[in-house]
């Protein structure tokens, strides 16, 4: 039993109260390799923003658990030597799908856990949730829940169409499970491909897919029924139409990618929703400035000549996230 505490990681409880007093959102980044976490470190110090760093369970089987937890121990020390003196780091689970694996990581270091246990029954998903509660309080590391159901298709996370998260279930969910955040569906959905064509409308001026707007009446209806009670927004990633337009001109093929317009997030960093998930928009940016090498100079074959670049377009978007997106930079 190792307790996050021991490797210098905080849980979510006193970064979600903070955020939403102060109205912004803790960014949390999914990573799976040492350049994504040096750019979200390296981005979360420059700023002091607090970050989560999220380890999904396919992250979990590509990179080695045992390596995840000590890179993100690193990462603290890493974060101090930037010259950030109290790092605010979150080491969570992302869509834990059962007691086994969110109790293995609450015994491993992690701070804070997710319980995705939104595809079963509404009763099935209050008794896993409520016995990853208990076994997690007991280590104070905080749980994330999920009611509703996002859109979307990823390794691990999957459903082909989404089901709003009922208003009217949030305060006997939250009552009897004793969860301390709560994901929400309300139209963000997983991956780069969040709506389809269909589902848009179309820019006349530069043909570009405009999405549907996100269901804020839902968020405003869930607020009112559980006042101050920390909400998180999975799927978030907005796409970013010059990094798709790279890769595909380098070669990629990425037609109609569209995501969440950061507007909107704006609007909801500005309410209860405290924790914002981004995953795709860095992968989009690693993919994008390793085509542009690949294709620039084909003769190239050391990695830290493709994986710098990317490391550093990944800096780059993250800080742009924390500071013009989230506005949780100066915050720890
Ligand atoms: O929500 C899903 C995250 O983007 C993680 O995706 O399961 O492919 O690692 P993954
Ligand atoms: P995106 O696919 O929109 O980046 O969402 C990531 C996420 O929700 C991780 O849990
Ligand atoms: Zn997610």
């Amino acid at each position: 039993m190792v307790s996050y505490k021991e490797l210098g990681l905080v849980n979510t409880r006193e970064m979600f109260a903070k955020a939403i007093k102060g109205g912004y959102a803790i960014p949390a980044f999914n990573f799976n390799n040492m350049e994504q976490l040096q750019a979200i470190i390296k981005a979360s110090a420059e700023t002091k923003s607090p970050v989560i760093l999220q380890v999904s369970k396919g992250a979990r089987n590509y990179a080695n658990q045992t390596l995840l937890r000590y890179m993100a121990q690193g990462a603290v020390e890493y974060a101090k030597e930037l010259g950030w003196e109290h790092p605010q780091i979150c080491l969570h689970l992302d869509h834990g799908d059962s007691f086994e694996l969110c109790k293995s990581c609450v015994d491993f270091g992690f701070s804070s856990v997710m319980i995705d246990a939104s595809s079963l029954p509404y009763e099935e998903n209050i008794a896993l949730t409520k016995k990853v509660v208990e076994y997690a309080h007991k280590y104070d590391v905080t749980v994330e829940a999920e009611l509703g159901v996002l859109a979307g298709v990823e390794d691990e996370v999957s459903s082909a169409v989404s089901h709003y998260t009922k208003p009217e279930e949030v305060v006997d969910f939250a009552t009897r499970t004793g969860c301390d955040s709560l994901a929400i569906s309300i139209g963000t959905s997983h991956g780069a491909y969040k709506f389809t064509p269909e589902q848009c409308t179309r820019d006349p001026k530069t043909g570009k897919l405009v999405p549907p707007p996100l269901a804020f009446d839902v968020l405003d209806a869930i607020m009112e029924q559980l006042p101050g009670f920390p909400i998180v927004l999975h799927g978030s990633s907005s796409v970013p139409q010059e990094y798709v337009d790279m890769i595909n001109q380098y070669g990629g093929k990425l037609p109609d990618a569209v995501g969440i317009p950061e507007e909107q997030l704006r609007k909801a960093a500005k309410s209860a929703v405290c924790k914002i998930n981004i995953d795709s928009d860095s992968r989009l940016a690693f993919t994008a400035a390793v085509r542009k090498v690949f294709a620039e100079k084909p003769g190239e074959f050391d990695p830290r000549k493709y994986c710098g670049p990317a490391r550093d377009l990944m800096e780059e978007l993250y800080k742009h996230k924390i500071i013009n997106v989230l506005g949780s930079n100066g915050k720890a």
